[in-house]
């Protein structure tokens, strides 16, 4: 179980000025093996919340625990896929995915071994030795879920993986990850702008609004599982898409407003 409690984040302004808040006074518990979808619009918070989880960013006050420990850095327990990739950019796939691992001590046979077979579980047999500029947006998130993967995580942390890739790719990665995540117990944080996007995978939404980042509202989704894409022709999916969608418009007022 991760357990954040009163997380707060302040980071120091260019201009000398005030201190911006990042994160206000976050609480959230996520169960193991729950896949949970963070939602919110740009600037509420949703990667400080995951770099903090991650270990990543220091909080102000307040703690994040996974099961009875404080988190106070990165650990073997958790990895990260990052939005913009972030791959070596000079090593080709095998040694992109088995990066993590080596950072970790493995020996070169189980790097190798462990490589071919998250490079076969997220379809790039036949790409091992192409370098990331080689490769489709969509094939280079592939691997940096596989070198996620890899170093075999109890939690997976994602920050808007598939934001950068083409609407059809994404609807694949999407069904990939699907799979891969329905077999195998892990507890995954995932965050997205997407409203389809966290219905679609999410056990539950947590709603965030900006300034200063705050959660909202969590949302139990309630689809059942193994979710497919007939999902989406589900009322109860095109409800939570209609709710979350006025939710959302309603901080757009309310900072409006302010
Ligand atoms: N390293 C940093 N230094 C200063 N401000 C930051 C830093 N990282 C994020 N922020 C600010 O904190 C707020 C939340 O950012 P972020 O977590 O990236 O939001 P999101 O991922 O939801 O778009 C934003 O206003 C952003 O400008
Ligand atoms: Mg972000």
């Amino acid at each position: 179980m991760i357990t954040i409690e009163s997380a707060r984040v302040r980071f120091a302004s260019t201009e000398g000025g005030a201190p911006m808040v990042a994160l206000a006074d976050v609480s959230l518990t996520i169960a193991r093996g729950e896949f949970l979808c963070i939602l919110g619009p740009s600037g509420c918070g949703k990667t400080t919340l995951l770099k903090a989880m991650m270990g990543l960013v220091p909080l102000d006050s307040g703690q994040i625990r996974i099961g009875s420990h404080a988190v106070t850095g990165p650990g073997a327990d958790r990895a990260m896929v990052f939005q913009n990739y972030a791959l070596l950019p000079w090593a080709d796939v095998t040694a992109n995915i088995a990066f993590g691992l080596e950072l970790r001590g493995a020996s070169r046979e189980e790097c190798a071994r462990q490589a071919a077979h998250w490079i076969k579980a997220v379809g790039l047999g036949g790409f091992e030795h192409h370098l990331p500029r080689q490769l489709s947006g969509g094939m280079q998130q592939r691997v940096g879920l596989a070198r996620a993967l890899a170093v075999e995580p109890e939690i997976l942390l994602m920050d808007e993986p598939f934001g950068a890739v083409d609407a059809q790719t994404r609807r694949l990665l999407q069904e990939d990850l699907l799979d891969l995540m329905q077999r195998s117990g892990k507890t995954v944080v995932f965050v997205t702008h997407s409203m389809e996007e966290a219905v679609l995978l999410g056990d539950r939404v947590a709603l965030m609004s900006p300034r200063p980042g705050r959660v909202r509202e969590v949302i139990e989704v309630g689809l059942t599982r193994p979710r497919t894409a007939s999902v989406e022709r589900e009322p109860r999916f095109t409800e939570l898409k209609e709710y979350l969608w006025e939710r959302l418009r309603a901080m757009r007022d309310e900072a409006a407003d302010a």
